[in-house]
């Protein structure tokens, strides 16, 4: 039976081998998990210099420990033989690491040349990514299509994703898809990714931009191509109008006569600021708040009766708005599919 201080020895990495199986597959934001040719890229290096890691740790422990045996103290009165250099060795122990580096490296570098690389052609579809305080602006088409939060792309297709910043510096990163770049105000950089699995991928900012920067989070849609035309082409389309007389319509209005009109645009409405997310299509979308809660009526209601209790320090400022009104002004968004 091992003692109690035996036992405290070994808890710390039962402890810490418990919390490392929660990094099991299938997580969403599993940067472990490549599903496009950018990520395979990257992880297949990954996996190449921890082969490497691995030789020579088990290189260096053998080597060690058959020393440790073969030299070891064999009586009381026996003293080692003494010895001063050993030039092969030496050189043996210089080349060797040098080689194994320079094994390290020449991938290292090629892959970092293949991401500046950017796909170009007919079929790149380009997307701008633009960083705001706390949610991503995406365009397609120079701007015919503005949304918000929710990137959409078609399977088996080069997508070059232009990325800057509104105002201070985020980071655009989707694990899985494998592309992270700083987003820098005044500065564009490039992102470049083909994803042949049709899926909803998660992301986030990762760079620290402020009270909300873990909130700043995306979704990218790998669509098969026919539903990514279909969802390009009704997100070109101007809002829908909703029917006379109805709660929808009682939205609009109070969209257009209160504070929302001061920061969003929807297109074909009077609402033409483009400070906030473009609500356009709003309703087409899974989610709210920058990712951070799923598109439903409740977290709607919510958000729109008090956002900052929902993402506290994000932009979005409203005045009171009446329980009869919200429920007009939610009816009204989520009908903007
Ligand atoms: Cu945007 Cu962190």
């Amino acid at each position: 039976m091992a003692s109690f201080r035996a036992w405290s020895k070994v808890a710390p990495f039962i402890v810490f081998a418990s919390w490392l199986s929660a990094c099991a597959p299938g997580d969403p934001q599993n940067a472990m998990i490549a599903q496009s040719d950018f990520a395979e890229m990257v992880i297949g290096l990954f996996w190449q210099i921890i082969w490497w890691a691995a030789f020579v740790f088990i290189a260096v422990e053998a080597v060690l420990l058959y020393a440790i045996w073969r030299w070891r103290r064999r009586g009381a009165e026996t003293t080692p033989q003494q010895i001063h250099g050993n030039t092969r060795l030496e050189i043996a122990w210089t080349i060797a690491p040098a080689l194994v580096l320079a094994s390290i490296a020449v991938p290292t570098v090629q892959v970092i040349f293949r991401t500046y690389d950017v796909p170009t052609g007919p079929d790149v579809l380009t997307i701008e990514a633009i960083g705001h305080q706390y949610w991503w602006e995406y365009r397609y088409n120079n701007g015919a299509v503005v949304t918000a939060s929710e990137m959409h792309v078609p399977a088996g297709r080069p997508v070059l994703v232009k990325s800057t910043s509104a105002d201070v510096w985020h980071a655009h990163w989707v694990p899985k898809l494998g592309i992270k770049r700083d987003s820098a105000p005044g500065r564009v950089t490039n992102i470049w990714f083909k994803s042949d699995i049709v899926d909803w991928y998660y992301g986030q900012c990762s760079e620290f931009c402020g009270l909300q920067h873990t909130n700043m989070r995306l979704r990218v849609r790998v669509d098969t191509p026919a539903d990514f035309e279909a969802w390009l082409a009704n997100q070109q389309r101007p809002a829908v109008r909703p029917a006379p007389g109805s709660l929808e319509e009682r939205g609009l209005r109070a969209f257009e006569n209160g504070t929302c009109a001061g920061c969003h645009v929807i297109e074909g409405t009077r609402a033409q600021a483009r400070f906030g997310p473009n609500l356009t299509h709003f309703g087409s979308r899974t989610s709210l708040a920058g990712a951070m809660y799923d598109n439903t009526t409740e977290n709607l209601d919510r958000w729109l009766e008090n956002p900052q209790a929902m993402k506290p320090g994000n932009l979005m400022v409203v005045r009171v708005i009446d329980p009869e009104e919200r429920r007009a002004l939610v009816a009204y968004l989520q009908s903007l599919k």
